[in-house]
């Protein structure tokens, strides 16, 4: 792999006293190219612009998927990824649907590394931060018929970040649009599943709140998912949280915390959940917590959940009470190296 090197780095301009997530970028970036059937050129060089045709089949068809996943340091500086090889499953889940070619580990896994290796100082070093990464595979040629690219680009760029959502979240039932349908590709992290959310995510922020909770497209009456996040909920002391189906983007923040959950023994389950149970919860008081969880969010426990114009406020808990803090913590000790890794889940650099 050829490496570049930047002559400029950017990083004293950085402040990591305020980081804005996702605005400042790290001096380096990862390439590589499929072309005629093989990947090649692969290179980590000054982060920066890129040219592409303006036929190239991304801009107007939407083959393109990426991930999210976060470097982190500990009290001595070392730096770790947390379950990257979840992220190179899912983006050739991802790739496999839009009939885009999957990326071989050794791409990712070296391209990533090596990456992260170089701008490792851009890894913030307080705990809670990190640096935010995201692999992306787009289609970077092709002709004005609707069909697949001959030709794409995988690309690694990372960003400083902190937390995402600065308080508890306002959540609104959806009971409308759709962010996937059985069938599609709401399993996939592709770009389009996020365009199409923004327009019924713009309508819900202007009455005030933070983020859709989404239901199935055809009843609306099953929970799936939140805007970036999968979701639990601590009713009847049981922490649900939806299965994961072809609706749902199966989350490896939400993996990770059935996993210690199920390991701490509590009562875990993953299965369907209607809307009409968690409305139940609430004005019985049965539903203690809620709350989202992703890579970017990390963990954030729910304040508010609407449902057709009625708000109901969940239990106002202590810190100590609040099993999403908890779960956050013993998260981030792991990803932070400050406590054991039972399953193995840090990969040091
Ligand atoms: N669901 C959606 C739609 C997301 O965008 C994310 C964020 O990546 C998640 C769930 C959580 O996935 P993960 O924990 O792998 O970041
Ligand atoms: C992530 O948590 O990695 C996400 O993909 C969220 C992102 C859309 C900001």
């Amino acid at each position: 792999m050829k490496i570049e090197k930047t002559s400029h780095s950017r990083i004293r301009k950085m402040n990591f006293k305020n980081i804005d997530f996702g605005n400042q970028y790290s001096d380096h970036m990862f390439c590589s190219e499929f072309k005629n059937g093989k990947w090649k050129n692969s290179i980590i060089k000054p982060f920066g612009k890129i040219m592409f045709s303006p036929i190239s089949l991304v801009f107007h068809y939407g083959q393109a998927v990426f991930e999210g996943m976060k470097a982190y340091k500990d009290k001595n500086e070392e730096v770790f990824l947390f379950r990257p090889e979840e992220n190179l499953k899912r983006i050739n889940r991802s790739a496999a649907r839009l009939e885009m070619p999957t990326i071989p580990e050794n791409i990712f896994m070296i391209g990533l590394k090596n990456l992260i290796n170089i701008d490792r100082d851009w890894v913030p070093k307080y705990y809670g931060q990190s640096l935010y990464i995201r692999p992306f595979l787009i289609a970077t040629n092709g002709a004005l018929s609707a069909k697949p690219s001959q030709d794409y680009m995988f690309i690694i760029i990372s960003a400083p970040a902190d937390t995402y959502y600065k308080h508890p979240l306002k959540i609104k039932i959806e009971e409308k649009y759709s962010r996937s349908a059985s069938g599609g590709i709401g399993f996939t992290k592709a770009a389009g599943n996020y365009a199409s959310s923004f327009y019924p995510t713009r309508l819900a922020n202007e009455k005030g709140f933070d983020q859709i909770l989404w239901t199935d497209s055809s009843t609306h009456t099953m929970i799936e998912e939140s805007g970036t996040m999968n979701v639990f909920f601590h009713l009847k002391n049981k922490l649900i949280t939806p299965k994961f189906n072809d609706n749902i983007l199966g989350g490896i923040t939400c993996k990770s915390i059935l996993s210690l959950a199920e390991k701490e023994g509590f009562f875990v389950e993953e299965r369907n959940i209607s809307v009409s149970e968690i409305i139940e919860g609430l004005q019985t008081g049965e539903l203690r917590e809620a709350f989202g969880c992703g890579t970017a969010v990390v963990i954030n426990y729910f304040k508010t959940i609407s449902y057709k114009e009625n708000n109901f406020d969940l239990p106002n808990l202590s810190e100590k009470e609040r099993i999403s803090l908890y779960f956050k913590k013993r998260l981030l000790d792991i990803q932070h190296n400050l406590s054991e890794d039972p399953f193995g889940w840090r990969v040091q650099l």
